[in-house]
C-alpha cells in the first residue's frame, strides 16, 4: 500500500463518465494505475498489485525500466516526429537491430503505430506481392480488432462486433490444441488435424497464411511436426507465411522471436506491443527483400516509427539482452510450470508455458478435462484480483489464467502468486469467494 492519490475517487468517476472502453470485467476493473515499477503496479488508492499481464504483454523489461526512461527522455530533446518520407536516427537503428535479430528470411522493416495496423499492412503487402486476395488464419487466432485485422481474427464474438458479416475470402484452418485433441493421445499423433488443409488452401486464391508461431490465446504451442507439415504445404504452393510475433516476440517465449523454436523463416513478420519499450506505440511489418520490393504503403501512418518510441524500443532490446531477461523468461517458465503442477490442485487441468507465454487451464474434472464453469472461473479471477494479483483470462473456452509477467519476474514473485492461487482455488471451491 502506498499513499492514495488525492483525486482517486474523482478520477474513477471521470473514467466511468468520459472514457470509452473496449472491455472490462468488473468487479475490480478498470484499475486506474498511478505508478508502476518492475513487476509491480499501484492504483490510485495506493493498492499494490503483482502485474502478471506486463501491461498487456508490453513491458517485457519491467515497468519503467530506468534505461528505457532515460533513452526516451534523451530523445525528447533531439527530434520527436518527422514525415514518413524521411527518417530519424533511432528509427533507422531500431529497424537495423530488429532485422539483425529476426529470422534471416527478413530484410526490411516498416513501422506503423500498433499491432492491428502492422497486420493490416502485412495483409496488404501479401496481396500486393502475390496478386492474390485470400488469407488463411488459424482457428483461435487473434490478430487484432480493427476492421482489416478482424478479417483474420477467429473469435466469432469479435467478428460479430463488426456488425456487417466480414468477407468470406479469408478462411480458418485448424490450430493445434493438443490438450483437447480430437484424434487421440500424443503418442499416436500424425498431425491428423491438418488432414485436408491442402484442399482448403487450393479452394481459394490463397496469398498467405497468417499465424502466431505459438498461439497466445491459451498458450498453444504446436509440436514441431505440426509446423513442419504446414510449412511444407504452404511452400509447395508458393503461399507466404505471415508470422505474427506481436505477443510472442521480444523474448516472451524464451527466444527473441518464437519463430526460432521451429526454425520458421516467414516472408513477412509482424511485431508490436513491447516494440516501443512501452513508450508510445509501434507496429512492425517486416519482409524479405523480394516481397518488400512490391510494397506500397503511402506515407502513412503519420506517426509510424516515432523517434521517441523507437529510442524506447532500442533501449528495451538492449536491456533484454544485457540483463539476460530472455534466459530468465525460459527459466521462469519452467519454474512456473513445475511449481503450478506441484500444487496438485484438482482444478488445474493443464499448465502450458513456453518461456513466459501461457498459463493454467482450469477444469472441473481432470479425468474428463471438462471446462471449469464460467461462474467459477470469474470468481477465481476476481478473488486473485482482490488479493493483489493482476491477471487476464484467455483460451478458446475462457478458462485459462493467462500469466505473463514482465520477463524480469523472480521465482519469489511467482511463489507469492502461487501461494495466493492455492488459497483462491480452495476458497472458490468451498463457496467462500
Ligand atoms: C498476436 C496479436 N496480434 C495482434 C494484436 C493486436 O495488437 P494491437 O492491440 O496493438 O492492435 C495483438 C494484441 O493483443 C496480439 O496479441
Amino acid at each position: 500500500m502506498t499513499k492514495p492519490h488525492p483525486d482517486a475517487a474523482q478520477l474513477e468517476a471521470d473514467d466511468a463518465q468520459y472514457v470509452m472502453r473496449p472491455w472490462t470485467h468488473p468487479p475490480g476493473e478498470p484499475v486506474i494505475v498511478a505508478r508502476a515499477k518492475g513487476c509491480t503496479i499501484w492504483d490510485v488508492h495506493g493498492k499494490e498489485y503483482l502485474d502478471l499481464t506486463a501491461g498487456y504483454f508490453v513491458n517485457n523489461a519491467g515497468h519503467c525500466h530506468p534505461r528505457i526512461a532515460e533513452a526516451a527522455s534523451r530523445q525528447l530533446n533531439e527530434v520527436l516526429q518527422v514525415s514518413g518520407k524521411h527518417g530519424t536516427i533511432p528509427a533507422i537503428r531500431l529497424a537495423k537491430r530488429l532485422i539483425e535479430l529476426a529470422p534471416k528470411s527478413l530484410h526490411k522493416a516498416f513501422f506503423s503505430t500498433g499491432g492491428s495496423e502492422a497486420n493490416e499492412f502485412a495483409l496488404k503487402l501479401a496481396r500486393q506481392y502475390t496478386k492474390k486476395a485470400d488469407v488463411a488464419y488459424l482457428e483461435n487466432g487473434y490478430h487484432g480488432l480493427s476492421l482489416g485485422s478482424l478479417e483474420v481474427t477467429a473469435s466469432e464474438k469479435y467478428r460479430e462486433s463488426a456488425g456487417k458479416p466480414l468477407g468470406k475470402d479469408n478462411f480458418a484452418i485448424p490450430t493445434a490444441y493438443c490438450y483437447r485433441c480430437k484424434f487421440g493421445p500424443a503418442a499416436t499423433c500424425t498431425v491428423q488435424c491438418l488432414d485436408g488443409v491442402e484442399a482448403k488452401l487450393d479452394a481459394h486464391k490463397t496469398a498467405a497464411i497468417i499465424a502466431e508461431p505459438i498461439q497466445a490465446v491459451g498458450g498453444l504451442a504446436p509440436p514441431q511436426k505440426w509446423w513442419d507439415r504446414l510449412d511444407r504445404i504452404r511452400k509447395e504452393r508458393g503461399i507466404l507465411l505471415i508470422a505474427d510475433e506481436i505477443q510472442t516476440g521480444l523474448g516472451r517465449t524464451g527466444k527473441m522471436f518464437a519463430c526460432e523454436h521451429y526454425g520458421l523463416e516467414p516472408e513477412i513478420m509482424t511485431g508490436g506491443k513491447g516494440l516501443s519499450g512501452g513508450v508510445g506505440s509501434l507496429g512492425l511489418t517486416s519482409a524479405s527483400d523480394e516481397v518488400a520490393r512490391n510494397f506500397f504503403g503511402g506515407t502513412t501512418p503519420t506517426s509510424g516509427g516515432n523517434a521517441v518510441s523507437a529510442a524506447g524500443g532500442l533501449a528495451m532490446i538492449e536491456v533484454l539482452l544485457e540483463e539476460k531477461l530472455i534466459e530468465n523468461a525460459a527459466n521462469m517458465g519452467r519454474y512456473f510450470t513445475e511449481a503450478a503442477w506441484a500444487l496438485k490442485d484438482p482444478w488445474i487441468g493443464d499448465v502450458r508455458f513456453t518461456g513466459l507465454l501461457g498459463g493454467i487451464e482450469l477444469v472441473s474434472d481432470r479425468e474428463s478435462r471438462a471446462v471449469l464453469g464460467k461462474a467459477e472461473v470469474s470468481k477465481v479471477k476476481d478473488h486473485l484480483h482482490a488479493s493483489g494479483m493482476l491477471i487476464t483470462l484467455s483460451g478458446m473456452h475462457g478458462n485459462v489464467l493467462r500469466l505473463q509477467p514482465p520477463l524480469s519476474v523472480t521465482s519469489a514473485q511467482l511463489d507469492t502468486f502461487l501461494a495466493q492461487l492455492r488459497k483462491t482455488l480452495d476458497a472458490v471451491r468451498a463457496g467462500k469467494a
